[in-house]
């Protein structure tokens, strides 16, 4: 099966707003003796299988991506299906919601258990996704396969109630923003604040819009200084496109590992193009004297880098030591020269030194990469929103004193919260007279809003990049 038929999300209809709660762990023991005999892949068991391990751990509170390779790595047997599985858990996670109702009618009376909860959730998840192109009876094989055996039963059950669910009459009786919620996957309190914020119509557009593009990078500081793509990719190349606004930046279709080796010897860095932009719009020039806010796991230190040509120097601070071990190995595999790391809280830095731009990438409620990571969409609250300001605004204002004069600051998050973007700038100009907003970016995405124009956003139903948001600000006295 192609992972692109995974990707394929008809919107669902719900039965009812029955919401579960998170599942007990009573069958948590039980799932050790979880797989019997492997089946063979033409029935999906090898994808099910890894997709079930890695949303176990994404129960228990792993990224998706990392559920996925630490189950793999955990069984050499499934490496090969990492792409499909990540796209059946991205899948899973993302419609939740809807799902978890499917779930509850299924059975209705149960004090569910996390293993339970998995299997059923994948099961529906590949039932409605991938059962409506006629593999039915495969599908329900394969997950047969991987089910632990006191839970056969139950799942046998489960199928077969399954398609009995009437899916048309769901959404009567709902309100505009919770039939919204449910046919876009998102938490209604989001949906409304997209309402107000953006206008319905706008608001819809934006839930709605589908994965985007993965982009890479060419490396000029492993490729012989350029960014134009190197010769040794033969027949890969036909796998790139460029992004015409932006050399160096090119989209890619099919499996990333069959550009293992240029991965690994630093040619391509995986990066979206609204993140690039960003530094881009940082103007970092060779020579300068470059600090980079909350730098972990290195994915801007690096493309700073390259803009500088490995002249000048970058302090990459970040708080977290497992972080930056990532950051260490980024850096080093894309040749970077000029980076020091530096483990601090950026609230109490201590520096005294003063540079000519500082990069700001705070952490932030990441409204903007749903699709990366959804299972923050179902963790996340206005609570998250207001708490991520306040330490965005605390960043912003250790950063104000280490700036140089006529010195820059580059802010960027990936939410399109006005709370995390806007309103922090507002108020950092507010009280720092000595700074300005830049125009920047302006062939790219769309202006901040509350009139700060200078700014840019990105939207990935317009852009096809991730949502995000860019400032840049210069010391005038
Ligand atoms: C959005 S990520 C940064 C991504 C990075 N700039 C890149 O391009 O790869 C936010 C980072 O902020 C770090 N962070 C969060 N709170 C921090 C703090 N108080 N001090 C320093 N770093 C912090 C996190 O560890 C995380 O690595």
């Amino acid at each position: 099966m192609p992972a692109s038929a995974y990707e394929q999300r008809p919107n669902l209809r719900p039965v009812n707003l029955a919401r579960d709660k998170v599942g007990s762990t009573n069958d948590r023991q039980k799932s050790k003796r979880v797989e019997r005999l492997p089946a063979s892949d033409s029935d999906h068991s090898s994808h099910f299988r890894l997709a079930y391990r890695a949303l176990l751990l994404v129960t228990a509170g792993a990224s998706e991506r990392d559920a996925v390779q630490r189950a793999a790595a955990s069984d050499p047997r499934l490496t090969s299906v990492k792409r499909e599985a990540l796209a059946l858990v991205l899948g899973t996670v993302s419609e939740q919601d809807v799902i978890d109702i499917l779930v509850r009618n299924g059975h209705p009376d149960e004090k569910m258990g996390v293993t339970t909860r998995c299997l059923f959730r994948l099961t529906t998840y590949a039932m409605l996704r991938l059962g409506a192109k006629g593999q039915t009876r495969r599908i329900e094989h394969g997950l047969r396969a991987i089910a632990p055996i006191e839970l056969l039963p139950k799942l046998e059950f489960f199928l077969g109630t399954l398609p009995a669910f009437d899916t048309t009459q769901m959404l009567y009786g709902l309100r505009d923003s919770e039939r919204v919620a449910l046919q876009t996957h998102h938490p209604v309190w989001w949906v409304n604040y997209c309402f107000r914020v953006f206008g319905r119509a706008e608001a819809v557009e934006l839930l709605s819009s589908r994965t985007r593009p993965r982009y890479l990078r060419v490396n000029s500081l492993k490729n012989r200084g350029k960014t134009t793509l190197p010769k040794e990719l033969g027949v890969l190349a036909e796998r790139l496109t460029k992004v015409p606004s932006t050399p160096g930046v090119y989209t890619v279709v099919g499996s990333l590992s069959d550009f293992a080796g240029f991965f690994s010897s630093g040619s391509f860095q995986m990066q979206d193009l609204a993140s690039f932009l960003a530094v881009k719009s940082g103007a970092p020039v060779p020579g300068e004297k470059v600090l980079d806010l909350c730098a972990a796991p290195g994915a801007k230190t690096a493309a700073i880098a390259q803009f500088m040509r490995n002249r000048g120097s970058i302090v990459s601070v970040d708080y977290s030591s497992r972080r930056m071990k990532g950051w260490r190995r980024e850096v080093q595999r894309l040749g970077v020269k000029i980076a020091e790391p530096m483990i601090s809280d950026v609230s109490c830095l201590g520096l005294r030194d003063s540079f000519d731009l500082v990069v700001i990438d705070p952490p932030c409620t990441g409204t903007g990469v749903f699709d990366r990571n959804p299972r923050m969409k179902w963790h996340l609250s206005p609570q998250s929103v207001a708490r991520y300001s306040i330490l965005q605004h605390h960043f912003l204002e250790s950063a104000a004193s280490l700036v140089g004069e006529r010195g820059r600051i580059l802010y960027c998050t990936c939410t399109l919260t006005v709370e995390e973007n806007e309103n922090v700038i507002s108020a950092f100009l507010k009280s720092h007279p000595e700074f300005e907003t830049r125009p920047i970016l302006e062939q790219y995405g769309s202006p901040g809003l509350l009139g700060l124009a200078d700014c840019r956003r990105f939207y990935p139903h317009r852009d096809r990049t991730a949502g995000y948001f860019i400032a840049g600000m210069q010391r005038t006295n």
